[in-house]
Parts: structure tokens; C-alpha cells; sequence
């Protein structure tokens, strides 16, 4: 049981990581001038997957922890950072949203969808070694 989060988490992470680079083919072409093809269907498509997956997992984490943890600092920072995370994500799915069903020349919304889901990626990369931490601090 415990193992869920973890494995939904690695497994929804690797999917965002795949949106980040396509993401970043039209980043590349919006701000930087250069030549690129953006697969607009396949970046929304594992888009979502990646965000709806990381919430589920990040709901799993949070009803499964009373079962084996004591609310100590480790949970705590893992734990709060993870809503940060989630936060960033919220702001990153509404606007990718609204990017995607009003489709016209923007600069300015892409750039704060693009921000905002990648600081997300960075806080849930971080949550692979604190997670781990913890994990570790339960089978030992
Ligand atoms: C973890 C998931 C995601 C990451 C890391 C990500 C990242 C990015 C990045 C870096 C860009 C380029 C922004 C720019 O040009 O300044 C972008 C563009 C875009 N993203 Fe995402 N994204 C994610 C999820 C989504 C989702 C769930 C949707 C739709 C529901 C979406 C829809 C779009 C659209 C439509 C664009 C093109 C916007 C435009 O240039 O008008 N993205 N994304
Ligand atoms: C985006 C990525 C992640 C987020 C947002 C996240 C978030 C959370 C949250 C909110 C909790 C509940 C903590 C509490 O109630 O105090 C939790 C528990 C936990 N997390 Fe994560 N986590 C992520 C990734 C990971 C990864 C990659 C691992 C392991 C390598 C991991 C291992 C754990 C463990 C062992 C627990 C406690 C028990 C359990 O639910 O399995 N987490 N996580």
C-alpha cells in the first residue's frame, strides 16, 4: 500500500517531464525566434494525464500517510511542499485550459502556464528525494 504513491508519482512525473520538452519546442519559437515544430495535440494530451495523475497520486499520499506516519518534520516538508507543488499545477492546468480552447497569438499566458508548470516539475523532482527519505524512514 504504501508503495502507490511513490510509483504513481515516478510514473506521472516521467509524463510531465515529456510535456516540459514538448512545451518547450513552443517556447523556443514564441520568445526565442527559433525554427520549431510544436505538437500541440500530444503536449496537451500527456499534459493532462501528467497533472490529473499527480493530484490522484498526491490525494493517494495524503489518505494512506496516517496509516504508517506519525506527523514528524520529514512528512511535514515532503507533505507541504507537495501541495506547493500542486498549487503550481492548478495555475498551470487552468491556464493550459484556457490556452488550449481559445487558441489564438499570445505571449504573456503561455509564458505564465510554461513558468508556473515548470516550477511545479522542479518542487515534484524535489519530492523524488525527500519522498524517498521518508520512505526509507518507514522500512528501517
Ligand atoms: C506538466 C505539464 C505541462 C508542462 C510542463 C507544460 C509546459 C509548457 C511550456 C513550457 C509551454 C511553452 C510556453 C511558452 O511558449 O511560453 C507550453 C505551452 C502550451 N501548453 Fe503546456 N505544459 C503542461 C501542461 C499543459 C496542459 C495540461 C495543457 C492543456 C490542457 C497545456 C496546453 C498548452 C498550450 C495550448 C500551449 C501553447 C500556448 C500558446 O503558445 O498559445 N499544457 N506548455
Ligand atoms: C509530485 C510529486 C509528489 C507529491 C506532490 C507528493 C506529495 C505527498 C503528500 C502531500 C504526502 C502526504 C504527507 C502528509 O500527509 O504529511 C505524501 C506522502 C508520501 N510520499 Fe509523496 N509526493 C510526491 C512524490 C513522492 C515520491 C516520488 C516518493 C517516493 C520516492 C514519495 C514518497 C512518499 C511517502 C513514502 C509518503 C508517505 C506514505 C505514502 O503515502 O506512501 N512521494 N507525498
Amino acid at each position: 500500500m504504501i508503495l502507490i504513491h511513490p510509483i504513481m508519482q515516478v510514473f506521472f512525473i516521467a509524463m510531465a517531464v515529456v510535456a516540459f520538452i514538448l512545451g518547450l519546442q513552443r517556447f523556443r519559437s514564441n520568445h526565442l525566434g527559433h525554427q520549431t515544430r510544436f505538437n500541440w495535440k500530444g503536449h496537451v494530451y500527456v499534459g493532462r494525464i501528467a497533472i490529473v495523475g499527480l493530484i490522484a497520486g498526491t490525494v493517494a499520499g495524503v489518505a494512506i500517510t496516517p496509516y504508517y506516519f506519525e506527523y514528524t518534520v520529514p512528512v511535514l516538508s515532503h507533505g507541504q511542499l507537495g501541495i506547493v507543488s500542486m498549487a503550481f499545477f492548478f495555475v498551470g492546468a487552468s491556464t493550459g485550459y484556457i490556452l488550449d480552447k481559445h487558441k489564438k497569438r499570445r505571449k504573456l499566458l503561455p509564458l505564465i502556464h510554461g513558468s508556473a508548470n515548470t516550477l511545479g516539475l522542479l518542487v515534484a523532482l524535489n519530492q523524488i528525494v525527500t519522498g524517498y527519505k521518508l520512505y526509507l524512514s518507514f522500512v528501517s
